[in-house]
């Protein structure tokens, strides 16, 4: 972390900023997948931290679908030396326990929340998202969605329509329906040719902004066996490795379209949020770092303000 922080960084990353209509705690959040639904954080200490949902603006919870899904065979997680590749196959409780248990526990911890939401239809969002209002609509720590529309892993479902702007556009008009008041976010893939096409598609469906970047394509091999290291061969490739690839799709998506980023990908450091804040992101997410470390988030907060001041 620089001792100071750069001139041209003028945001206060722990304050409140508004994104589709609604107040969002702070600017560093924990990105889906890799720190769970965000219930088991208030187990863990670490020095210098009140929990590791200090300064954080929200977590994003674990994608759930509409059914309960166990996820693909083990191993599904091999670390490379500067990444991880999963594929973990959509594991989650299901919308429905979702709904009744995760949510209004998340709710009474206060843990500000944006739930991540995956279908195999584009219809299926806007009723999962109507049921969510239900549930959820007086919530104070409940803060919007982000639909992931790029899970690289799940055979019958999001990989494929991800990659096409109109199926996104399809998406996010069936959720931004069913949600008044509450950030609607589109997760993009980065394995396409033209990420900044769909964010297009996104923003001018109604998105409030789009995520960049889901996991990359990733393989590798087991020289031991002389086979791929994951029985599904591929898998979603994160870490410190794709932070470039993630900039560079976020930097098509600011120069391309209209419509504010959230950026994820390889952020383990307040410098590496930095480089996303640089190319104009509204907020970052701690992917993979908040799995090594789950006080990450929090500690790239600190660092921050620690500069600012
Ligand atoms: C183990 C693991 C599970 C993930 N699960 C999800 C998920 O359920 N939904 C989702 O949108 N992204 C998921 N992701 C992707 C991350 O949210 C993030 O977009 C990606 O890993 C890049 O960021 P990072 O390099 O900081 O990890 C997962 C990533 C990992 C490593």
């Amino acid at each position: 972390m620089p001792p100071s922080l750069p001139t041209w960084f003028d945001l206060d990353p722990v304050a409140p900023f508004t994104l589709g209509g609604r107040e969002i705690p702070g600017r560093i959040w924990t990105a889906s997948g890799c720190f769970a639904y965000g219930l088991s954080g208030h187990d863990m200490a670490a020095p210098g931290f009140a929990s590791p949902y200090a300064g954080i603006g929200a977590v994003v919870t674990k994608t759930v679908t509409p059914a309960p899904r166990s996820g693909n065979p083990m191993p599904r997680l091999a670390e490379t030396e500067v990444g991880a590749i999963n594929s973990i196959g959509l594991e989650n409780v299901g919308y429905d326990v979702f709904c009744r248990e995760t949510l209004p526990e998340l709710e009474a911890r206060g843990v500000p929340v944006i739930a991540s939401l995956a279908a195999t239809r584009p219809e299926e969002f806007g009723t999962m998202t109507a049921r969510l209002q239900e549930v959820a609509g007086d919530f104070a720590h409940w803060h919007g969605i982000e639909i992931n529309l790029s899970c690289p892993n799940v055979a019958e479902g999001g990989h494929d329509f991800g990659s096409d702007p109109g199926t996104v556009a399809e998406c996010v008009a069936a959720a931004r329906e069913a949600l008044p008041g509450r950030p609607l976010l589109a997760k993009l893939t980065p394995n396409v040719a033209d990420i900044a096409a769909l964010a297009r598609a996104a923003g001018d469906a109604g998105a409030d902004a789009v995520s960049a970047i889901n996991t990359v394509i990733g393989l590798d091999v087991d020289l031991a066996t002389g086979r791929p290291v994951l029985p599904r061969r591929f898998g979603g490739y994160s870490g410190p490795a794709v932070l470039p690839i993630a900039l560079a799709k976020v930097d098509q998506i600011v120069q391309q379209a209209r419509v504010p980023v959230v950026g994820v990908g390889g952020i383990a450091s307040a410098a590496d949020a930095l480089k996303f804040f640089a190319l104009g992101c509204v907020s970052v997410q701690v992917g993979t770092a908040q799995m090594r470390d789950p006080f990450a988030a929090a500690r790239i907060a600190r660092d921050l303000v620690r500069a600012q001041s």
